[in-house]
């Protein structure tokens, strides 16, 4: 347990002397980094076993053809993945195992969550789980932090006008079972948001959707507008959906500390509340009005301390065996925007 509690902390450690360095090289302007990234981007998969209009697996080829870069399809091997975790896991606070294909589609994507997990990183995918079986109780197990479920309608013919070779009874039901997992495992996590692309073809079953959202204990349902498909299926309209976007269907979990962290809660509260983009703006010129030069350009938004806070929080309760215990109101999380 003692031994456990001090890996947690020299894996902390090693992360915030990264982070540290990360941010002395960005304030400088550094061209030549050392620093470790301390989030990243990964797609276990290179494909799709679905084919939505305007990605780079639709299922039409002249338009993938014309737009995007030809790459080979592939998994990832076990091997590969370990040498990533090693020179990237190691120092990361968070980690998106989506980009651009299906993460599910790898059989050894709940493995690489755990492994992940472990070494304290905080993890995201997205998934359209239109799958005929998935192991659920895997899936939770692994730690993972958070799990979007893309699905945009709840009848068969609405949902595949999108998704398309995807089936909506699939999904339903894989959702169903990841959160009768989450109780049966006393588990509060994943936390499961319903992520909806808004569509003219698809609006009308926005009710229905949130009602299963909620039915299935979802966390929260989300509507987002789609980026332009047209030039794949003129016949697919986006909507810019003017009524409430965003629900949150469960109550947010709050901060549970353990003992070593409950004298700081107020500082660390504190912390919590201070917005990343308030953080930045007095670090790139706020207080004496001179804007100094940011690397990175557009995008590059420098976390603020909540991330450090954050995995501290996780380690503490982790070790302390409090797990069950989120230690970290999800919604409220940095992510390097
Ligand atoms: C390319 S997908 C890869 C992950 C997974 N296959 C999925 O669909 O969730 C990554 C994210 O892009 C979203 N997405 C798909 N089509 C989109 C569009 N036209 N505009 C904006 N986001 C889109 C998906 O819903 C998903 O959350
Ligand atoms: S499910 Fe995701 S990765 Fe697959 S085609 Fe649709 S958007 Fe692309």
């Amino acid at each position: 347990m003692r031994s456990q509690a001090a890996l947690a902390h020299a894996l902390i450690g090693v992360k915030v002397i990264n982070l540290l360095i990360a941010k002395h090289e960005y304030l400088r302007s550094s061209v030549a980094t050392c620093a470790r990234p301390i989030g990243f981007m990964l797609d276990p998969a290179n494909q799709c076993h679905l084919g939505c209009p305007s990605c780079v697996n639709s299922y039409n080829t002249k338009v993938v053809e014309s737009n995007y870069n030809k790459w080979p399809r592939g998994l990832m091997s076990r091997e590969t993945f370990g040498t990533f975790l090693r020179e990237v896991g190691l120092y990361a606070f968070s980690g998106a195992f989506y980009n651009n294909h299906e993460p599910l589609l790898n059989r050894h994507t709940p493995e690489f969550l755990g492994l992940t997990s472990d070494l304290h990183v905080r993890t995201f995918i997205s998934s359209n789980l239109s799958f005929r079986r998935i192991d659920a109780e895997e899936i939770v197990a692994s730690g993972l932090t958070e799990l979007m479920v893309a699905a945009d309608g709840v009848s068969q013919d609405v949902y595949e006008r999108y998704r398309r070779g995807g089936k909506i009874e699939w999904v339903l039901e894989n959702a169903r079972a990841i959160a009768e997992a989450k109780r049966r495992l006393k588990s509060r996590t994943p936390i499961m948001r319903w992520q909806y692309l808004t569509f003219e073809h698809n609006v009308h079953e926005i009710e229905r959707a949130l009602q299963l959202a909620r039915e299935i204990g979802f966390d929260s349902f989300n509507l987002a507008t789609p980026n332009e498909v047209s030039f794949d299926d003129p016949s697919i309209e986006c909507v810019n959906y003017s009524g409430q976007k965003s629900f949150e269907l469960r109550p947010r979990e709050f901060l549970a500390f353990s003992r070593d962290l409950e004298p700081h809660r107020a500082m660390i509260e504190k912390a919590l509340e201070e917005s990343a983009a308030d953080r930045r703006l007095r670090e790139t010129g706020g207080h004496d009005g001179v804007t100094r030069r940011v690397s990175g350009a557009i995008g590059c938004i420098w976390p603020s301390f909540r991330m450090p806070w954050g995995a501290l929080c996780r380690a503490a309760t982790r070790t302390t065996k409090t797990t069950g215990d989120l230690c970290w109101p999800i919604s409220r999380l940095p992510m390097a925007t």
